[in-house]
């Protein structure tokens, strides 16, 4: 099985897919994140990519240092600041030397989470934040994207998202509302964008990866585990995540919009495997053995 992932990982890095496409790649705050996997990917596919993040993160985090390895341009950008998201988009079109065909969407934050709130105490002042760094963010890109025309016609966008959205998750706290708009934001400009210009919109509903955002939660490492247990793929690592997105930045997915696309093995439909099943038992087995 690992070999022959490892053969579709060779496939697709070898594959051109992307090339002669340009691409603005937001949220790469270190080589753990998604957005970094994704932007490898899409280069190794042909792309042309311009990075972003906040000026703060482009402090903190190893990006700059990265991205200078790699000889790619790098633009500070605070994704829920409009007129920063205007002078990126014109920065961006620039440097790749036309309109932008594929948009990566990678940004979430929630301080509520970071500091230990739980949902029933949260504080409103962060909460708002969560949602407009994490959800209306997009918006805000995709409306400055579409009043400067900084998107090519049949180009493609695609965010992260994550189950938690549509049902309840113990810890994931702010960030499930967040992930709920979200993913409403990509139904309605999919919609709007793609009559507008045959622009797609997508997100992609990722398992549990560790990543900085992805390790916020306390409970994150057992609760790994047990996905990974649950999902008869297995969790989707962040390879596999940048290969899907690869696939949706191409004109190979070119009708599919508007859409929520699983890329979690199968988890999100997934009551009980036989694995699992084992375990449950060996564990009452044993419980039994010390009670006795
Ligand atoms: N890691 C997981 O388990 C997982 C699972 C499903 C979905 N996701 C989603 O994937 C995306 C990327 O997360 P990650 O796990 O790679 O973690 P990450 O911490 O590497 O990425 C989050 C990024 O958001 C950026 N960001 C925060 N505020 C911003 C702002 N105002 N403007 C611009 N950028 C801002 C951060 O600087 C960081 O680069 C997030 O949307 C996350 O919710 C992650």
């Amino acid at each position: 099985m690992r070999r022959f992932f490892n053969d579709c990982k060779m496939a697709v890095q070898n594959c051109n897919i992307l090339q002669g496409k340009r691409g603005l790649v937001f949220g790469a705050l270190d080589e753990r994140s998604l957005a970094w996997h994704v932007a490898t990917r899409c280069v190794e596919c042909g792309a042309d990519i311009v990075l972003t993040n906040t000026p703060q993160a482009l402090q903190l985090g190893t990006l700059p240092q990265l991205a200078k390895e790699a000889g790619w341009p790098v633009v500070p950008c605070d994704a829920t600041d409009i007129d920063d998201i205007r002078h990126l988009l014109g920065e961006a079109q620039t440097l790749l030397g036309g309109p932008i065909d594929f948009v990566l969407h990678s940004v979430a934050q929630s301080l509520n989470l970071r500091r230990h709130r739980t949902y029933e105490k949260v504080n409103y002042d962060y909460f708002l934040k969560t949602l407009d760094i994490s959800a209306l963010s997009l918006h805000k890109i995709l409306q400055t994207a579409l009043e400067m025309n900084a998107i090519s016609d049949g180009g493609s966008v695609v965010t992260l998202t994550y189950l938690a959205s549509e049902r309840y998750l113990y810890g994931y706290n702010d960030m499930a509302d967040a992930k709920a708009m979200l993913e409403s934001v990509v139904r309605q400009m999919g919609a709007i964008y793609g009559t507008a210009h045959g622009v797609r919109v997508n997100a992609v509903s990722q398992s549990a990866t560790s990543t900085k955002a992805g390790t916020q939660w306390d409970e994150q490492a057992c609760f790994a585990r047990y996905v990974d247990d649950l999902s008869p793929l297995g969790s989707a690592d962040a390879d596999a995540c940048a290969d899907l997105c690869v696939s949706l930045f191409s004109d190979l997915t070119r009708k599919v919009t508007m859409q929520t696309i699983y890329n979690d093995g199968g988890f999100s439909h997934t009551m009980l495997t036989g694995r699992l099943m084992s375990e449950f038992r060996n564990a009452i087995d044993n419980k039994n053995d010390i009670t006795q």
